[in-house]
């Protein structure tokens, strides 16, 4: 049995229904489409020859493709390297990510270096069709040159060819016509040059930028999207670019700008580092699998350089502003707990369940366990990475440099959802936190989006980190 995992369906299905509304909208068929056209360059000039790249120009191709994740979603669990069959879910159908390995026949051996340059930083597939967007390709149109042709030798000498047919999408007609995409794609990607590097303070932050936007798309995930699901912001001209994205597989991608409440203002640039390189660091832990997904396969395997210039890139986003919640380090929460006054529910039920590992004051020990106190997770507006974490639990994974994969139980078993909201609402009250209370039917949906989670793994024979 393969097994199989959803990716980023909310994102993918609410993309899928943009470029439907759209092309409803506009109702006009797709005209041709232009594209700037990549020059093989001294390094790959005698490939037609058959001559093969030099081994730096592979190995270099190999760091874009880890920068870019491309093994995330083009490896189906247990599967060979990039060979595909990766399930990504959507409201309409599944679909199934590509071989891109170079076998001649299921995979991507024939493509030419056009061919290649056309698929990834503008989606389009050498019959003319335009890829949907779960394929990141708005992110990756603001690929160098010199990467693109870099990851072509690497994906067309470094990687070994696997003969494995494509599966088709699951997605039933008029939904599975690409045309409306290819309208999306006009209207939202437009094609564009290199990007100005030129503009940022330092040269660090300049990489930082190209490796956040492009090869990381660090923003398909973490920025919010219009009713036409594109990205609200591609870079920081706007300020919703990383401000805080939609649910990806029921967790939430935090705000990474610099608000000191629910954002980074609190992290420095090595707290990022260290989240990247061991999806943990003294504030906080990584949750869910999207993300544990990005540090397992990309950024731990990425040099200490270039995390840094990620982590300064991203201190340079000022903040985004328009939150609700505050925090501002206070001790009172402790005091009372210590005075025995522990007569709300809240409190009784956090004595009861969580100080154990979080301690009385909410910081635990170390980068053992995270913090409490002005935690991202916990004074978000939106609460349900909280929520879900407490009913559903998470595991840190295992990365090279912190191997321990420490875990939270849940507690669904054991708390009603009327506890749950009195403990959520004291965590995001306690020790300076000031964020709005939750109810007990905002807890009840993230009740049911845990389990509907659980039985959708379950069917599958998913395995659970
Ligand atoms: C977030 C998931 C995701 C990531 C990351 C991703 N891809 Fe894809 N890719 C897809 C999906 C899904 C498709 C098929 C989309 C469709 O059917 O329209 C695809 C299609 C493609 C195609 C067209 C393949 C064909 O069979 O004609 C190529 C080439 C490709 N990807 C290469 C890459 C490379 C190179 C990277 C890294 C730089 C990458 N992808 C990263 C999801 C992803
Ligand atoms: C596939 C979607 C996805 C992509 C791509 C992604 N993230 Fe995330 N990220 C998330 C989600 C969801 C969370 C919040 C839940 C969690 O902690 O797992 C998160 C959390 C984070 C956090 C906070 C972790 C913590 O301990 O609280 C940081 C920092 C972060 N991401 C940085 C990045 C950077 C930098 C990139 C680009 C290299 C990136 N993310 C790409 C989905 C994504
Ligand atoms: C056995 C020890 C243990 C207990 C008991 C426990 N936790 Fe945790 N908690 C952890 C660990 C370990 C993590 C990090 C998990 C990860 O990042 O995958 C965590 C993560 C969290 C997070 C996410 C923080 C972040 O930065 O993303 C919150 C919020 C949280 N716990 C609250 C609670 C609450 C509330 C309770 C009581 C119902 C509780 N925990 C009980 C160990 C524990």
């Amino acid at each position: 049995m393969t097994k199989q995992k959803p990716v980023k369906k909310i994102v993918l299905g609410l993309a899928i229904a943009g470029a439907v509304v759209l092309a409803g909208a506009y109702g006009y068929a797709v005209a041709p489409t232009e594209t700037r056209k990549i020059e093989p360059g001294p390094q790959l000039a005698n490939l037609a020859n058959g001559a093969k790249p030099d081994a730096g120009l592979i190995e270099k191709g190999r760091y874009v493709a880890t920068a870019s994740d491309c093994i995330a979603c083009h490896t189906a669990p247990g599967g060979k390297e990039f060979a595909g069959g990766r399930v990504i879910q959507s409201p309409i159908g599944n679909m199934y990510a590509t071989n891109v390995t170079p076998d001649k026949e299921t995979g991507i051996g024939n493509y030419s270096l056009d061919d290649f340059d056309r698929a990834v930083r503008h989606g389009i597939v050498p019959s003319g069709g335009t890829l949907y967007p779960a394929m990141p390709f708005p992110s990756y149109a603001r690929m160098s040159d010199d990467d693109m042709r870099a990851l072509y030798a690497y994906f067309m000498h470094g990687v070994e060819p696997v003969k494995q047919a494509n599966r088709d999408n699951e997605i039933s007609w008029p939904l599975s016509m690409r045309w409306p995409l290819g309208i999306w794609r006009k209207t939202f990607v437009p094609v564009q040059g290199p990007m100005d590097l030129t503009k940022y303070a330092d040269q660090k932050i300049a990489r930082g930028a190209y490796l956040v936007q492009s090869l990381g798309h660090c923003g398909s995930c973490h920025t919010p999207r219009a009713a036409t699901l594109n990205e609200l912001a591609l870079d920081e001209s706007g300020p919703e670019y990383l401000a805080g994205g939609p649910l990806i597989d029921g967790w939430l991608a935090v705000n990474l700008r610099g608000d000191k409440v629910d954002g980074m203002g609190n992290w420095t640039a090595q707290d990022i580092v260290d989240t990247l390189k061991t999806a943990r660091n003294k504030h906080s832990g990584v949750l869910g699998e999207p993300m544990q997904d990005v540090v397992k396969h990309s950024t731990q395997n990425m040099l200490d350089a270039d995390l840094m210039a990620m982590a300064l890139y991203i201190k340079s986003l000022p903040k985004s502003g328009n939150k609700k919640a505050t925090f501002a380090a206070s001790d009172a929460t402790v005091q009372k707990i210590m005075q025995g006054n522990d007569s709300e529910r809240g409190v009784q039920l956090y004595l009861d369940n969580c100080a154990a590992c979080h301690r009385v004051d909410g910081k635990a020990a170390g980068d053992v366990f995270p913090a409490l106190p002005g935690n991202p997770t916990v004074l978000s507006a939106d609460p349900t990475s909280l929520i879900r974490v407490i009913l559903a639990g998470a595991r840190l994974p295992s990365t090279h440099t912190a191997p321990s994969d420490l875990g939270m139980p849940g507690f669904a078993w054991r708390l009603s959802d009327e506890e749950t909201a009195q403990l959520v609402t004291f965590v995001r009250s306690s020790w300076g936190n000031q964020a709005s209370p939750v109810g007990a039917a905002e807890v009840a949906k993230v009740r049911k989006l845990v389990k509907e989670h659980e039985l959708h793994t379950a069917d599958k024979g998913d395995t659970k980190h």
